[in-house]
Parts: C-alpha cells; structure tokens; sequence
C-alpha cells in the first residue's frame, strides 16, 4: 500500500477508533453506575485496553502523575496495562486504602512476579496467613532483635568500603552488594557467609528476569529466572535440614520462621526468604546511592554529618575496649538521620505501591469499583508544596520537626508497612560512619540524570571515585 491511502485511511481510522472508544466507556459507564448511583473520580481512560500506558512510560512517571493531579486534583481514574485504575495523592486518601479500610483493598502483583518471587511469599496476602508471616518478620526485624547485629553489618560495611578504596565503583552495584549481604546476615546469622556465593549466584540471574518478558521458552531471561529460581529453594531446602540439625542457637529470620508452632512449610519459609531479600535489597541500595550523590552535591551537610559521626569516633577511640559500633551509637546520629530522612522524601523511591478494590468502595462521594487498582501516590505527597515547602530542595534541616502524621510514607503504611525499616536505616547509618570518617568521593560524569529501573536512580548508578582520606 502506497503512503497517500495510509494518509487517506488514517482519519477514517481514527474516526473509527474514537467511535469504538467512546461506545466501549459508554457501556463502562452504564454497566458500572448500574451497580451504584455514584460517580467515577474525574480522570480520562485514554484509549479501549491500552489505556494511557504510552503516557505514562513514554516520560518520566512523575511528569504524569503530577500533571494529573494538577488538572484533576487528587483523586483521579486512568487506565494502565490494561487495567483501570483509580490514583490517589493527599494523605487522607492514602490512610484510607493503606490503613483504616485495608482489608477493602488487597495487594496485587503480575502473576509472573509471584511465580518468580514465590506465591506464599507475605506481599502477596491478606488475612489469618499474612498475619502470621508479618508477625515472623517483625520478631527478626525488630530493634530488640537488630541490636545483637550491628557489629556484624559494621564489619560488612568495613569489608565493602576498604574493596572500593582508589577505584571507580558504580555505586549502585556496589550497594547492592552491600544490601544484599547484610540481608542475608539477617536472615541467616553467621552462617550466611557458608551460602554467600551460591545464593548470590542463583539470586543474580532471578533478577534479571524480574522486569523480563513473562515468556518461558529456553533460553529467554524469564525461563533462565526461572531455572534460577529453582536452584535457590533446594539451596534453601538444604540450609533449611541443616538448621534443623541445631535450632535454638539464632534469633535471625530463619530461626523465627522455623519456629514449631508457626508451621510454615518448607516451600513457605523459601519463598518468604527470597522475597524479604528482594525487599530489602535494591531499595536500601537506591537509597544509600541518592545519599552519596546527595552529600556530594551540599557540602555544608556533608561537613555536618562528618562532624556528627567524627565525635562518635572519638568518643570509642577513649574506651579501648569498645571499639565497635553499637545500637547506643547509632541513636547518637539526629543530623545523619535527618539526611536518610530527607533523601526518603526527595528520591521517594517507590513513587507509589498497588492495591486491588475488593468490593465497590465509596470514598469522598466518588465510586472506585470493585476490581479496579488503587495507586496511592506518595512520590506526590512528599513532593507537595503545601506539606513540603520548596519540595525539590535537599533540606535535612526541615526534618528538626517531626512531619505531621500520614504525610511522610517512604516505608508505606498500615498493614503492610515496611517491617524491615528499622534494619534499612541501621545499615545505612553503620555504612554512612565509615564512609564520612574515612572516605572522601566526587562523581564522575552527569550528575543530574536520573532513570527509572524500576526505582528512580542516579543516571547509570553514579559512577564515583572513591579514596581514603589523608
Ligand atoms: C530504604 C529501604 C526500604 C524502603 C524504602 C522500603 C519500602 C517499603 C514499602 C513502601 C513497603 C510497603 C509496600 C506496600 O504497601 O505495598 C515495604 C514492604 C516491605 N518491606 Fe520494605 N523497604 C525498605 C527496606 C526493606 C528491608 C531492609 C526489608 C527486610 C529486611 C524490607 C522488607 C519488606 C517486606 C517483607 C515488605 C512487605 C510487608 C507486607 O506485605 O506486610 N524492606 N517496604
């Protein structure tokens, strides 16, 4: 076919589509205010199944989110991947479906990310099972449980940042090597170093198929995932009959969900451990990346927290005795907690979270329907200029008073808020003491690039040059 009928048959074509589009989400309309005499939010659902997907991802999210909240205000319906979805963005909103009406709205996932994550894994439940797992969680992650290891993640931090010294890292993968192994001290105590290089190995290759086409044919990302994924639960199975060997010695994650009374299966406690090291890794890596490109763009905060940590060394260097971090210590550092606290606002690293409407909900005179996704938006609450003021400037100092209550979510809320918060900003302090005492850093390259893998990260993971200072 020639070019001049393309452009003859493309405004026919369109015609024809908008008269299917507007006939598709009049039928949508008729059949959902059937149900009930409310309202949908305002919002548009852009084109029948594709939706405004190519919006959304052919930008940078938060340019859409933030241009419909302006035009809509702060509920809002689209259609994403071929679902529509109800977004929402003020505090009050958030509370509503994260909190106070959670059991109206269940987590939802892609079934290919349960399949590879493991579908007993904890984000994927509501109930009496989920209950149970938070509870498992809690216990191994709680400060009264945390305490015991600081001088374990210290030596972690110690052994990462001396295999840095005089060379170019990507920070990115280098956190992430961090995370991940101060993720499986708290999973496996001690013993971690045993399973260290298997578990990383499997776990690697997992990850590449996570954001993978879902195709299981031989040699794709997703089957190689897959296979991977496999090889990690007989590791597991195997960690899992040996600890039985000597159970009581740990108060680590997998003595917690070994417990006799818990009766978890072997195939729940695997896909629990693997899914508490996908939590905890790539997050509490982007994370730790935005603080260092944070401290080196303001050097007047990066003197204060230097300071800051620089008086806690030399009080330990008096004691001889004591020379290791510990849990006294760490609450000994209000500037550096600030700065974790303002880079968890500015980054916000998960702009938003997913939740399913279990029934039709009503909610300020508006009808989200049963089925429907619920996307709370906290990227937009922390960059609000009415809670925020002057939202993209990095101020640890607006953090000297404590945020007003729902307005500050970087670990979520409600039932199935972050249990391993307290653990994420313990390893960050511990890694930020070394770093600022001993290190000195400047980037290489562009420093105001950001891409979204999915998490919002410095561009290419902030190539730095990291050396010991004299
Ligand atoms: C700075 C780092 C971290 C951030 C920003 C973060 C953020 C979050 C958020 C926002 C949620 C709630 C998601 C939702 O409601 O849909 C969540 C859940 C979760 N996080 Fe974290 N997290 C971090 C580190 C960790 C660490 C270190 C661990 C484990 C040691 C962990 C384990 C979990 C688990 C197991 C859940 C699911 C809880 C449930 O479904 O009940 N996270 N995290």
């Amino acid at each position: 076919m020639d070019t001049s009928m393309l452009s003859l048959l493309s405004p026919f074509f369109f015609l024809l589509i908008s008269i299917f589009a507007f006939l598709f989400y009049s039928l949508l309309s008729i059949l959902i205010s059937g149900r009930r005499k409310l309202p949908l939010p305002p919002g548009s659902l852009g084109w029948p199944y594709i939706g405004e997907t190519f919006q959304l991802y052919s930008q940078n999210p938060n340019v859409f989110f933030a241009s419909k909240q302006k035009r809509y205000g702060s509920i809002f319906k689209t259609h994403i991947l071929g679902c529509p979805c109800v977004m929402i963005s003020s505090p009050e909103a958030a509370k509503f479906v994260l909190a106070t009406r959670a059991h109206l709205f269940k987590p939802t996932f892609p079934a290919s990310k349960e399949r590879m994550l493991g579908r007993q894994a904890i984000f994927f439940h509501q109930g009496d099972y989920h209950t149970k797992l938070r509870k498992l969680v809690l216990r191994a992650f709680m400060p009264e449980a945390i305490k015991n290891i600081v001088s374990d993640i210290e030596a972690v931090a110690v052994d990462s940042l001396q295999s840095w010294d005089g060379k170019s890292i990507n920070t990115f993968q280098e956190m992430k090597t961090y995370t991940f192994n101060v993720a499986l001290l708290s999973i496996f105590g001690k013993d971690e170093i045993l399973y260290r290089e298997e578990l990383k190995r499997c776990y690697y290759i997992l990850e590449k198929g996570y954001n993978s086409m879902p195709i299981n044919l031989p040699g794709t990302l997703f089957s190689k995932s897959m296979k991977a994924r496999k090889e990690l639960a007989q590791i597991l199975a195997k960690i899992i009959c040996s600890r039985r060997q000597r159970r009581g010695e740990s108060n680590d994650l997998l003595e917690s969900f070994m417990g006799e009374k818990e009766g978890l299966t072997d195939e729940q406690i695997a896909d629990n451990v693997i899914g508490v090291i996908f939590a905890a890794r790539d997050t509490t890596a982007s994370v730790l990346t935005w603080i260092v490109k944070y401290l080196g763009q303001n050097p007047s905060v990066l003197q204060a927290v230097t300071e800051e940590q620089e008086a806690i060394r030399r009080c330990k260097e008096k004691v001889d005795e004591d020379k290791f971090l510990n849990w006294a210590d760490t609450k000994k550092m209000p500037i550096t907690s600030r700065v974790i606290q303002e880079t968890l606002r500015v980054a916000s690293i998960l702009s938003f979270t997913f939740r399913e409407a279990v029934e039709d909900v009503e909610y300020e005179g508006y009808l989200i329907p049963k089925g429907w996704k619920v996307l709370p938006l906290f990227r937009n609450i922390h960059h609000s200029p009415d809670i925020f003021p002057d939202p993209e400037k990095f101020d640890p100092s607006r953090f000297e008073v404590a945020p007003k209550s729902n307005t500050f979510m970087p670990f979520g809320s409600g039932t199935h808020s972050c249990p391993g918060n307290e653990l994420a900003k313990l390893e960050i302090l511990v890694l930020l003491h070394h770093l600022t005492t001993k290190f000195r850093w400047f980037m290489i390259g562009p420093e105001n690039g950001i891409q979204y893998s999915p998490f919002a990260l410095p561009q290419n993971g902030l190539p730095i040059r990291l050396s010991l200072r004299t």
